[in-house]
């Protein structure tokens, strides 16, 4: 078993180098659909964008977030807070400072892993949401995920060299810092149905088994009008409308997931 890991707790990274695949929404939603479930989940904010804080509604200012958590200048159990669902350890742009403040420290690529571990016990799942690049916030997020990687991926672009460079980092990953920085699962969102489905299918499926030994997931999220409005008034998934393809497709996914991680 990893360091750091108790027999209840799993903690798991979503991830790709790529700009705007669904990482964050994929986190909110996961966060939030095991919470459904009965499980007890921290959801991490590792991306200086903030975007996983902006829709949890939850404003930083004046306020500690993972950063100081990161410089262990604030401790983790009174950096998160407490939302009508799950647990969050907020992130701002002061987050892109990580980055340049320890570049000369020795175990930098440890700090969040540290840092969850004296809090980890204490939920059932931790999942965090990564920035779409392979630097050191990521690096931490991958040293931290004790129980793997989760890919997303847009549908239109599966074929690039960022999922390349994805599958790199995580082996050098595995190598040097968690041997458990595999991908669990690939996620494919903003799926259009329209699509001629088996071909797209078969194209995904053998593009992605040149990068990672790693199974597709059989749920697809539907790109769906609605999501990015709905975010952006820092609605929960579960509060948005039913009839929003993507929303009744996180829920299959959250239970997919539940069924592959505790097999
Ligand atoms: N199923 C969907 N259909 C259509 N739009 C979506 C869907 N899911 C998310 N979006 C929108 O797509 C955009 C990108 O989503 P998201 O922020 O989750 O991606 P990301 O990978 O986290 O991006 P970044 O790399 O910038 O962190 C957002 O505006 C979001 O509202
Ligand atoms: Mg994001």
């Amino acid at each position: 078993m990893a360091k750091g890991k108790t027999s209840s707790n799993r903690t798991v990274a979503v991830a790709n180098r790529k700009g705007g695949c669904c990482k964050t929404t994929t986190v909110g939603a996961l966060a939030s659909g095991l919470t459904q479930q009965g499980y007890k989940v921290l959801a991490v904010d590792m991306d200086p964008q903030g975007n996983l804080t902006d829709w949890a509604g939850f404003d930083t200012e004046d306020k500690d977030t993972v950063y100081e958590v990161i410089m262990q200048r604030s401790p983790v159990n009174e950096t998160i807070v407490h939302l009508d669902r799950y647990d969050l350890l907020p992130a701002d742009a002061a987050l892109a400072n990580v980055e340049a403040e320890l570049a000369n420290v020795q175990g930098r690529e440890y700090r969040l892993r540290e840092a969850l571990e004296p809090i980890a016990s204490e939920y059932d799942f931790i999942v965090i949401d990564t920035p779409p690049n392979l630097g050191l916030l990521t690096i931490q997020s991958f040293a931290a995920a004790a129980d793997g990687v989760v890919v997303t991926t847009d549908a239109g672009s599966f074929a690039t060299k960022g999922m390349r460079d994805l599958a790199e980092s995580l082996s050098m990953t595995r190598k040097y810092i968690n041997p458990n920085a595999r991908v669990i699962g690939i996620l494919l969102t903003k799926f259009n149905p329209r699509w001629n489905t088996m071909k797209t299918m078969k194209e995904v499926t053998e593009k992605f088994s040149e990068y990672f030994d790693a199974p597709l997931y059989q749920t697809f999220i539907r790109q769906s009008v609605g999501v990015m409005t709905a975010q952006l008034e820092s609605i929960d998934i579960y509060d948005m409308d039913k009839s929003i393809g993507a929303v009744s497709d996180y829920q299959s996914f959250v239970k997919e997931f539940i069924n592959n991680i505790t097999k």
